[in-house]
Parts: structure tokens; sequence; C-alpha cells
């Protein structure tokens, strides 16, 4: 069975104070101690190393939340894919709404990255998902397959083979609200046999998240089908003592609907 992966997406947050506080209080309560679920941590680029020092030979992995297309040279401010393997990183966020909002990154962009990212071997985490008026708009699902289409384009089918595709309505991202589970279960299966009309054993290896105001009071509405294999959490990933009880707690819906 394939294991659950929770990714703590902390985006613009977090200080030296927050990490040493909280990195050894995760690896205390989460290393080792999951049968079912994978964690792993995002945190903003500048710390990635030093966290790599706690991880180091534990369960828990680190994800970057981009990555430039460039691997090296003349691109100040910018982080390569070699820089971010070279500190154990994993998995890479690329495509997220915020990046699309405030980086005005396109799909092209966005399909650049996922095809470095795969070539050089880490695992690219691809965001997609519809803004609130092109929901109203019915378009969600052309949405999705225009962000997926772009990526095949310019590459082939079998690029998405083990990788990850994170389903984060736009609307929902740090509103509260997250979104309905017949809602996201239709939208993934709608995506999953797309890809699978293209190529059915590519459409099998790729892992489903979901993202959008998931929290520890919320978790049990996602366990009622088994389509959604993780969650991209941001606001509720910072409060650390819930979050391990968020993870903690998924770890356990899991293993009785493993037993059911
Ligand atoms: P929230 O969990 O704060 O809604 O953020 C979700 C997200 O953007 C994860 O990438």
């Amino acid at each position: 069975m394939k294991k659950f992966l929770i990714i703590a997406n902390w985006k613009l947050n977090g200080n030296l104070k927050f990490i040493n506080k909280n990195i050894n209080l995760i690896k205390k309560n989460i290393n080792n101690s999951l049968s079912f679920c994978n964690l792993s941590i995002a945190p903003p680029y500048i710390y990635i190393n030093y966290i790599n020092n706690f991880l180091k030979n534990t369960s828990i992995s680190l994800t970057a939340q981009d990555v430039d297309i460039h691997i090296k040279g003349s691109f100040t401010g910018e982080t390569s894919i070699k820089m971010l393997k070279d500190v154990g990183v994993k998995y890479i966020i690329i495509g997220h709404s915020e990046r699309r909002l405030f980086h005005n990154e396109n799909n092209n962009l966005i399909s650049k990255k996922f095809i470095l990212i795969k070539n050089n071997g880490l695992i690219p985490i691809l965001c997609l998902g519809e803004t609130k008026e092109q929901k109203a708009q019915n378009q969600t699902e052309q949405v999705c397959i225009q962000q997926i289409n772009n990526i095949i384009k310019n590459s082939n089918i079998n690029i998405f083979n083990k990788t990850i595709i994170a389903y984060e309505p736009v609307w929902a991202i740090g509103s509260g609200k997250s979104a309905d589970i017949d809602k996201i279960q239709k939208i993934i299966l709608f995506i999953k046999k797309y890809i699978s009309s293209l190529n059915n054993k590519v459409a099998k290896n790729i892992y489903f998240l979901y993202g959008g105001s998931v929290n520890y009071s919320n978790i049990e509405t996602f366990f009622k089908t088994n389509i959604i294999n993780g969650f991209l959490i941001g606001k509720a990933s910072l409060e650390i003592q819930n979050f391990i009880s968020l993870v903690k707690k998924s770890d356990k819906l899991i293993s009785l609907l493993n037993r059911s």
C-alpha cells in the first residue's frame, strides 16, 4: 500500500526561534511512530539546510516551495534544482496559486519546472485548481486539464510517472473552508481518468494530494474515500502541537480504514 503523504507548507513563515523550538518536537513525536503516513516539511528556502541537519536519518523528508528553471549562473535571487538536491530535498512544490498570483507564473514556466525536476530525479508536486470565478463558471475540469496538457505538450505523458498532483482549489486556500469531499473526489477521478486514457500505468503511479484549509477538526471527512493520497497543509501546519496531533490522527484513521 502507498503511504499517505502529509506535507507541511510553511510558506513565508517561521524563524530560527520557531524552528529550534519545534523541529525536535516534530522529530521526537513523529519519527518512526507512523505506520501509514509519511511526513515532509516545506520550510522557506533559507532554513532548508539547517532543518536537514536535524532530519538526517529520520523518516521525515524535506520539500522545497519552488525552484528556478536555471541550473546556475547570473540569476540573482534564485535557487536551483542542484542546490535543492545538495541539501537533501526530496519533493518540490510548483505551480502553487500564490506563485501564479504574486509572481505571475504561468503554465508554460510551470511545465518547464516540472520537467526539470523530474529529469533531475526529484519529485514535483504540481499544484492545480480553480479560482472562485472559474468555479462559478463550471470551469474546474477545464482549468486543471489545461495545466496538465501544457506539461504533456512540452514533454510527454511519461513525465507524470511517479509524480504528485495536488488539487488545491484557490478559493479554499487559507479561507478556513475546505472543498467538499464529493467535489474533490469528482475532480481527482476526472484527472485520473484523463491521464489513464493517455497511459494507464502512469495514472496508477501518480499521488493525488488535497490542499485547502485542511485542519485537525476536518480531516475525518477526507478519509471517507481513498481517492486522496495525502494533504498539503498551510496554516494548520504552523501550530506544531496541533499539527503533530493531526498527523497522528491521520495515521490512526487510515489504520481503522485498513481494518474495516
Ligand atoms: P491552507 O492549509 O492554509 O489553506 O493552505 C493550503 C496550501 O496552500 C498548501 O499549499
